[in-house]
């Protein structure tokens, strides 16, 4: 029987109280599927930090290293100000284990409100891959008369051919096992050098891929496109800037913070990736029992989808659907009930749900995860 070994960073707030709902929908997976999950807790995060003062040492890094991946809830915490999690922990680890996509699927389960008007889930089911280490992202730049009238801030944007090529191709897999079509979204009338250099590895992607439909949007239009013709898209490939911004308005799209989930992708096969719900700590609802543990169950499939366990995968997806649908239908404030009886009916799915329910379904981002 294959075990996986899993590093699980529950973080702060809310973080700690949907990875356990996470973990026990895999922990479920694994036994109806047939394999095993060990998993070693690392106490990172705002809490760690304001106890410690540590954010995440050289030692824990090669800790991480060793496991098959990483499970990650949330951090952050009113008393720590932005930036130094951000760029102490999560940065650190994308970069520390070359973590090249940031992978975000946006798909609209039926039943889940979306703010855009009438939209049929049929026509919603893509997924952003954004470049997840350079661009405007690699804080380099300098700031000259600095505190003056006459202060000059640069700020550069870094874009190699071998990291744009490698997420590019992943994206090109991708889309082969999917609908078979591959947007770049730039900006390259204007972001001519790095636009062309995008361009041009795309252009020598496709002769490989001949299969899959190419097509190019800018990132203005993009705002456009995506919430009033979803069905356009299938696997959009972007940079680090657009990515980010394209793949929030995505989340919107697909009815906010509660479901959408995201992979960061080692793509060498020599260092861990990291599955984490898009949301942060949630403060405000942490130790309530509120939060919508839909988003880290999802991330925690893709996660299943990475090692190859496409059915198990799916059988996660397919329970949260189904519990999503149900939800919404429930009377009363918030979800209609606490983070643990969802968890409690995802599992329960995942037990029960007949093994037709998750047959394969063309085309699913976690069965064309876990083919390639
Ligand atoms: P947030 O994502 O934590 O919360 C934004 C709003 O969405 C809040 O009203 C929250 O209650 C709600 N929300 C979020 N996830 C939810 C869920 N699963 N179910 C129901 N409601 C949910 O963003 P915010 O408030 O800006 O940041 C809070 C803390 O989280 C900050 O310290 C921030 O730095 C950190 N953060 C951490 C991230 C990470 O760990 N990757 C990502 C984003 C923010
Ligand atoms: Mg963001």
């Amino acid at each position: 029987m294959t075990t996986y070994d899993l590093a699980v960073i529950d973080g702060d707030g809310i973080g700690p109280e949907v990875n356990q709902q996470a973990l026990s929908a895999m922990k479920a997976a694994a036994a109806r599927f047939g394999f095993g999950l060990e998993t070693t807790d690392y106490a990172l995060g705002a809490q760690n930090y304001l106890d410690t003062g540590r954010l995440i040492d050289d030692e824990i890094i090669g800790r991480l290293q060793a496991h098959d991946a990483i499970l990650f809830g949330a951090m952050g915490d009113p008393g720590v100000a932005p930036g130094i999690l951000e760029r102490g922990v999560i940065l650190r680890i994308r970069r520390a284990f070359r973590q090249k996509v940031n992978l975000r699927p946006v798909r609209l389960y039926p039943g889940v409100h979306t703010p855009i008007r009438d939209l049929d889930p049929e026509r919603c089911d893509f997924v952003v891959v954004r470049e997840n280490t350079e661009g405007l992202y690699v804080g380099g730049g300098s700031t000259v008369h600095e505190g003056t009238q006459n202060a000059v801030a640069l700020q550069e944007s870094v874009n190699t051919a071998r990291a744009i090529a490698d997420v590019v191709d992943y994206s090109f897999r991708l889309a082969q096992q999917r609908r078979r079509k591959l947007t770049l979204c730039h900006k390259k009338n204007i972001l001519v050098h790095a636009g062309e250099l995008w361009q041009n590895i795309v252009d020598e992607h496709s002769s490989r891929y001949p299969e899959v439909e190419v097509d190019y949007v800018h990132a203005d239009a993009m705002c456009q496109h995506m919430p009033m013709a979803p069905e356009r898209f299938d696997v959009i490939v972007t940079d680090n800037l657009f990515g980010d911004i394209i793949s929030d308005l995505g989340a919107t799209i697909q009815g906010g913070l509660g479901v959408a989930a995201s992979a960061n992708l080692n793509l060498d096969g020599r260092a861990p990736s990291m599955f984490e719900p898009v949301h942060g700590s949630a403060p405000d609802i942490a130790g309530r029992g509120w939060a919508n543990p839909a988003a880290a169950v999802l991330s925690a499939a893709l996660c299943l989808a990475s090692f190859g366990q496409g059915m198990a995968a799916l059988a996660l997806e397919t329970a949260t659907a189904s519990v999503l649908g149900e939800l919404s239908a429930l009377a009363g404030p918030g979800m209609g009930a606490s983070t643990e009886e969802i968890g409690d009916r995802i599992v329960d799915r995942i037990v029960t749900g007949s093994v037709e329910e998750h047959g394969r379904r063309e085309g699913s981002i976690m069965t064309a995860m876990a083919a390639i």
